[in-house]
């Protein structure tokens, strides 16, 4: 359907061709001498309109109730220019075969569910208006992200999902469990996928083939050493953080996009990361033009003038300093009090871009050393380290970054200081013992930046199959 209405002039072009049409069945009017029927295929939001005379091949399936909304057809007919005025072109129908059926008991026939409602049918909620946006939109930001680091030296690396360090040091890991069955004769089991032993009895080994090992909650300690070598590199993966954060901006399974530039510092670090947000933000402004539109009208209006905006203006700057100061200054109430050291709550960061700078991205720089991870590079201060978050409206943080401290002695002492296992470390201290240079990197909340470009309000409908307390069914 993209292929035949995406063009400059919506598929008058094509009038005369014939094509076939295979896809979702998403309504159908019935009138006396001819049928109506709007296919979906995904290719883009809209429908194919295929008109059905009791002549075309195959009408007698419309005409006895076997086609129905849901059903996947396989539709061939000439383009010809609509009479209507909701579309340029539609389909007149010669022949159509039913693909599939559809049972009555499809509960997506209901025009406007909730998204609440939707979340529970995860598994056919693609075929909505607004999911089927939120999927093509999430494609074309990982597309946008190869192509801005691909197209700027940058070389994608796999991190791995199942490791033993824990990067930013809040213990907030999944722990990785071993299901080996201790004797050979394995019966059915009680629970799928668990196997059980002769005796009855599960088997769970606690622990990754006798160590310890966690799901990643950040691959940025493995890019670093890539990037001390191939110099600025990217990973793009899941990640996994166990906080039991019920919010509409945490989850916790997520994607996260982590560069790693070398021979850089924080104002690279800065730089790099405004350049990506601006880059991807503009390739869907080009690229997914109906959704964004779709997004414009339903979920968040304005919202493309507001990405133009920031693809287009600077972003304002500040210190950790200065933004507690301005925090201080106005007379709005927060829930959490702001004093120079607090971790900034997400109520103070939605203050400082959306009322403090009228909804300009803004990148806070410099905080307390105290709130921030062992690897970020103290500040000649000694109180500060050169960390950065880039926050927007709706949303807060939507990066992290830092320049990392490559200086060994002072990363050994950060690590005794905060009492972490300076042995686990070795690897990552070599870094600093065979050629240490200055480097720098962030990580992306992709999920974030897909509410962040269109609009939703929760993180769950960002991601195809949300994970999150409480939710891993589909
Ligand atoms: O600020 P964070 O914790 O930074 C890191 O993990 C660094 N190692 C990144 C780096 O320097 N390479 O996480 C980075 C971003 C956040 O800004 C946020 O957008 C997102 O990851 N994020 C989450 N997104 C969804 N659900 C969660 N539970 C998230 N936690 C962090
Ligand atoms: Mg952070």
């Amino acid at each position: 359907i993209a292929d035949v209405k995406g063009g400059p002039n919506e598929g008058l072009d094509r009038v005369g061709q014939t094509v076939v049409v295979m896809g979702w069945v998403r309504t159908l009017r019935l009138q006396s001498s001819v049928t109506f029927m709007e296919v979906n295929d995904g290719s883009c939001l809209s429908n194919m309109q295929c008109v059905l005379n009791p002549e075309a091949e195959g009408y007698d399936q419309v005409d006895s109730g076997s086609i129905v909304t849901g059903a996947s057809v396989c539709v061939q007919g000439t383009i010809v220019e609509s009479q209507g005025s909701k579309q340029k072109v539609e389909l007149k129908v010669n022949k159509i075969v039913l693909v599939g059926q559809s049972d009555p008991s499809y509960p997506m026939q209901k025009k406007r569910a909730t998204r609440e409602f939707l979340r529970t049918k995860a598994h056919l909620r693609p075929r909505t208006n607004t999911f089927s946006a939120v999927a093509r939109v999430r494609n074309a930001l990982a597309y946008a992200t190869h192509k801005f680091f691909q197209e700027n030296g940058f070389v994608w690396v796999s991190s791995p999902i199942i490791t033993a360090s824990d990067c930013e040091g809040a213990g907030e890991q999944f722990c990785v469990t071993t299901l080996i069955p201790s004797s050979q004769e394995v019966t059915d089991s009680p629970v799928d996928g668990i196997p059980k032993t002769k005796d009855g009895l599960i088997d769970w080994s606690q622990d990754f083939f006798g160590k310890p090992a966690f799901l990643t909650v950040s691959g940025q300690l493995n890019a670093e050493t890539y990037a001390t070598a191939l110099s600025d590199v990217y990973t793009f993966g899941p990640t996994f953080r166990a906080e039991n954060s019920n919010t509409s901006r945490h989850l916790a399974e997520f994607w996260m996009i982590e560069p790693e530039l070398a021979f850089a510092d924080l104002n690279d670090d800065m730089a790099c990361a405004t350049a990506y947000l601006q880059y991807v933000v503009r390739h869907i402004l080009e690229n997914c033009k109906e959704d964004m539109e779709f997004f414009n009208t339903w979920i968040e209006k304005g919202i493309i003038d507001r990405l133009t905006d920031v693809a287009e203006k600077e972003f304002v700057q500040l210190t950790y300093t200065d933004a507690v100061e301005l925090l201080l200054k106005t007379n709005k109430k927060f829930e959490f009090p702001v004093a120079w050291g607090c971790d900034l709550q997400s109520e103070h960061e939605r203050y400082i871009t959306e009322e403090a700078f009228g909804g300009c991205p803004v990148i806070i720089r410099d905080y307390p050393k105290e709130i921030k991870a062992f690897y970020m590079r103290q500040n000649d201060d000694g109180k500060t380290v050169a960390a950065m978050d880039l926050l927007v409206p709706r949303i807060g943080e939507l990066v992290g970054g830092s320049q990392r401290e490559e200086r060994l002695g002072y990363l050994e002492y950060r690590l005794e200081e905060l009492k972490l296992n300076k042995e686990s470390y070795w690897w990552y201290l070599d870094l600093r013992r065979y050629g240490s240079v200055p480097h720098a990197g962030f990580g992306v909340g992709f999920e974030r930046l897909v509410q962040f470009a269109t609009g939703l309000e929760n993180i769950r409908d960002t991601i195809p199959f949300p994970r999150s307390p409480g939710s891993a069914e589909f």
